[in-house]
């Protein structure tokens, strides 16, 4: 076929990576990229869903907040990282995504181990949306275990910068999966759950009452709609920390993400939480949660076709 030059195939997905947008498949960085050698990254997810990004501001402020946090240069503002993460959207031509940002440190001149003196590197790339919880998982509701393994100390990685510190949540969901559950929640070493691989966890307590750790977790951006989803319903709300006892003897529980929203838990340590089913607040908080993906106020549709009106998937 020589000479022939076909066209890139963006349908499972597309990336930019330093500069040129590129198939999902062929997106790679540098192994000397301290991304990869140290961890040493921060990124942020958003989703698009039915064609329009789910409150892409939010993410788009944490994400730069956790740059900050992490010294970290995006090296473009808001609006133009804005831009390359609708143009992956684009090219993939996917209506549900999973669209995530990244900066590593990069890597100093040969030579030198200053981390003053890496270039940092900005990454996105748009894939299929990603579901944290299957679909039986999300009808029937989660079995969470809770786990021995203490989430990394706040005061050694800031947890509200979104990083790739994962070790401990990797080591506890495979504890998890080993005693049967479907996924882990950590501890802080004193008794209180924080998160696990990937969201945020809440309960609805003995009381009745809306709770989720103040402490030790990412600032989740489905975590934040929760919260204003339970004010807009009226539900009483407490943020602190979070017993695991009080977990285990809650009512309902849940967990918190941009990989499917608000997912159900049915069973903690094997035990049933309530009567085992799914319960009405949950469900109030899926649909609510749903509901809201139709809010302008929330909402940015993709503009899925190029700038010579043609439609680039
Ligand atoms: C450790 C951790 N906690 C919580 C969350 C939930 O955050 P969000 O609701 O912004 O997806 C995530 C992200 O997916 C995470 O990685």
């Amino acid at each position: 076929m020589g000479g022939m030059s076909t066209e890139p195939d963006y349908s499972q997905g597309a990336a930019y990576v330093r500069g040129r947008y590129v198939p999902i498949g062929e997106a790679a960085i540098p192994l000397t990229d301290w991304g990869f050698l140290r961890s040493d990254a921060t990124y942020d997810v958003v989703t698009v869903w039915e064609g329009a990004f789910f409150r892409l501001d939010a993410h788009l402020e944490r994400f730069l907040a956790s740059c900050a946090r992490f010294r970290l240069d995006a090296g473009r503002p808001a609006a133009q990282i804005a831009g390359i993460l609708e143009q992956c959207v684009r090219l993939s031509g996917l209506r549900n995504a999973y669209v995530e940002m990244i900066v590593t440190r990069g890597q100093p001149p040969w030579g030198s181990r200053d981390p003053r003196q890496a270039a940092n590197q900005f990454y996105a790339f748009a894939v299929p949306y990603v579901w944290i919880a299957n679909e039986a998982q999300r009808a029937q509701g989660l079995h969470l275990v809770v786990s021995d393994v203490q989430r990394i100390p706040a005061q050694s990685v800031d947890p509200r910068a979104k990083n790739y510190h994962w070790n401990d949540l990797t080591m506890g969901l495979l504890g998890a999966l080993d005693a049967g559950g479907d996924t882990v929640v950590l501890t802080d070493g004193a008794g209180h759950v924080v998160e696990g691989p990937g969201f945020n966890v809440f309960c609805v307590n003995a009381q009745g009452t809306v709770v989720t750790p103040a402490h030790g977790v990412l600032e989740g951006i489905t975590r934040r709609t929760v919260l204003e989803m339970a004010q807009a319903l009226g539900l009483p709300l407490q943020v602190r920390d979070l017993p695991a006892a009080e977990l285990r003897a809650a009512r309902e529980v849940f967990l918190s993400t941009s990989g499917g929203g608000v997912l159900p838990v049915t069973r903690v340590d094997g035990q049933p939480v309530g009567d085992g089913a799914v319960g009405p607040v949950v469900r109030q908080l899926v649909q609510t949660y749903w509901d809201w993906h139709r809010d302008p106020r929330l909402s940015r549709p993709v503009n899925y076709e190029t700038s010579d009106g043609g439609s680039v998937a």
